[in-house]
């Protein structure tokens, strides 16, 4: 099935008539069939697997390569490359790979005549840009992880190749694809809640995961990556400017790195969590605390398989990586709260506020029309209708799509992987939301929102 007839189903015809009986008296809610109908779907139509060469094994790399696990006849890994050996034959070994097509450097890769129709470029954010060029000059297409590059010029060069070459480009803005986000564009589309006048949307990126990733991990430092409105939250920008179908006239964003410095260090603490800091048994950032009590984000160590060792594998980890470095004396410059304000050709006006000193994950939306208004958590959201007072609610919390939507990014990682597949197997642009153009526009504004902040000044696209 298209991306467009998908949308024409999960539309405004099928979600007045899915959401009608959908009354917040009993909590529950009959979204049920549509989110089948697109289980279903979640395989490509193709006549023939489409093959992909995988630059990066690591967290991404996997989750895509993961639909070919589940479509054998849609999607074929024939080439994997990556550094990390261990991950590499992880991969390699779990799709099959001949040993020829197995790299330890993307170069090494892309210096091989093509080999396969697409790429999955899942290398870290400053490793995108030359292999992106390079892999299209050679005739692939590219799926993309975000941020596309870390510069506008960047972009904008990938855009122009992949425009010369004609060649599909989807950027992993993963949210287009999630049922959740499809369900509320719907909606405000059809003009259920009248004229859209604003969104307040909210990224909670949780205090644990802000550690995790943006403190001590891959993202910790802007200049090695990307600021973190991009890094983390070129999501939500994309987000906002697709909800609200117009350009981004003008932005301005504030923020700052306010805790997570030397300044804010307990005197005394310790260098490393577990080199018996006075302060880890009250400390909400303990590394031993997150990685092994919580056991939370240890999808990003490569951990022996068998439980009873992986104790002991974390804390080697813990004293010799940045996972297990004092968060108040590392070499991070990310923001730990990042606001920004927009306002779009149509009027639309937007807020957006990214914030790590939250308990709980989950992006928060508000969308405010002049008939009525959707409140969302990105598991449920809630549609009133001012005038009958009326309320019903999407919920994707539902036990029959529960596995489904659970999937990364609220369902959003597969459809995305299956709309790819759809395009370069059918020649059809068509079936990709998040192509390169769109996608740059995107990453533009959050260009801009910091240009704005760091000059303190708004700033017009
Ligand atoms: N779409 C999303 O929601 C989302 C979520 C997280 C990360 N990302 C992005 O995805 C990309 C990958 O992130 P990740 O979390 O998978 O990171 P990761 O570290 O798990 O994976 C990256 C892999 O690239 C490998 N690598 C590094 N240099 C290499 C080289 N020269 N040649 C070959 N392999 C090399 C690393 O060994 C690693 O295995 C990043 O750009 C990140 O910002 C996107």
């Amino acid at each position: 099935m298209k991306r467009s007839e998908f949308l024409k189903i999960m539309g405004a015809t099928a979600l007045g008539a899915a959401f009608a009986p959908s009354i917040l008296a009993n909590g529950k809610s009959d979204n049920k069939s549509r989110i089948e109908a697109h289980i279903k779907d979640l395989k490509a139509s193709v006549k023939k697997p489409v093959t992909f060469l995988v630059l990066g094994a690591g967290n991404r790399g996997n989750v895509y390569a993961g639909y070919a696990q589940r479509y054998p006849d849609c999607m074929k890994i024939v080439g994997v490359a990556d550094t990390n050996r261990l991950r590499l034959e992880n991969m390699s070994n779990e799709h099959d790979v001949p040993q020829e097509n197995r790299f330890t450097d993307w170069k090494e890769a892309l210096d091989r005549p093509k080999m396969a129709d697409a790429i999955v470029l899942s290398l870290p954010d400053n490793l995108h840009y030359e292999p992106c060029m390079k892999a299209l000059s050679m005739g692939y297409h590219i799926l993309l992880e975000k941020p596309i590059a870390p510069t506008e010029k960047e972009c904008t060069d990938i855009l122009d190749l992949a425009l010369r070459k004609n060649a599909f480009v989807g950027v992993c803005h993963v949210l287009r694809y999630a049922p959740y986000f499809i369900a509320l564009k719907e909606i405000i589309d059809s003009g259920e809640i009248g004229r859209l006048i604003s969104i307040q949307h909210l990224e909670p990126i949780q205090y644990g995961h802000m550690a995790h990733s943006f403190v001590r991990g891959n993202w910790h430092n802007s200049k090695e990556t990307t600021p973190i409105i991009l890094a983390k939250s070129c999501h939500d920008l994309d987000i906002i400017r697709w909800l609200v179908g117009s350009p981004c006239r003008s932005i301005s964003a504030y923020g700052s790195l306010t805790y997570f410095k030397r300044e804010n260090m307990p005197r005394g603490a310790a260098e490393r969590c577990i080199d018996n800091c006075p302060y880890e048994s009250e400390c909400p950032y303990s590394a031993l605390d997150i990685y092994i009590k919580k056991r939370k984000h240890i999808y990003a160590f490569d951990l022996p398989k068998e439980r009873s060792l992986q104790d002991d594998a974390i804390r080697q980890i813990l004293r010799t990586t940045n996972y297990g470095r004092c968060v108040f004396q590392m070499d991070n410059d990310q923001c730990d709260h990042y606001v920004t304000s927009m306002e779009f050709e149509n009027g639309v006006t937007a807020n957006f506020s990214m914030e790590a000193f939250m308990a709980k994950g989950g992006r928060r939306t508000q969308i405010m029309g002049t008939r009525g208004e959707i409140v969302g958590d990105m598991s449920t959201f809630t549609v009133t209708d001012f005038r009958s007072g009326k309320q019903r609610i999407w919920d994707a919390r539902v036990e029959e799509v529960k596995s489904y939507v659970g999937h990364g990014h609220g369902g959003g990682d597969l459809c995305l992987v299956r709309d790819f597949i759809n395009a370069v197997g059918n020649n059809d642009h068509s079936y990709l939301s998040s192509a390169i153009d769109v996608s740059v526009e995107s990453h533009i504004m959050g260009f801009k929102a910091e240009e704005s902040r760091l000059h303190d000044r708004k700033v017009s696209i």
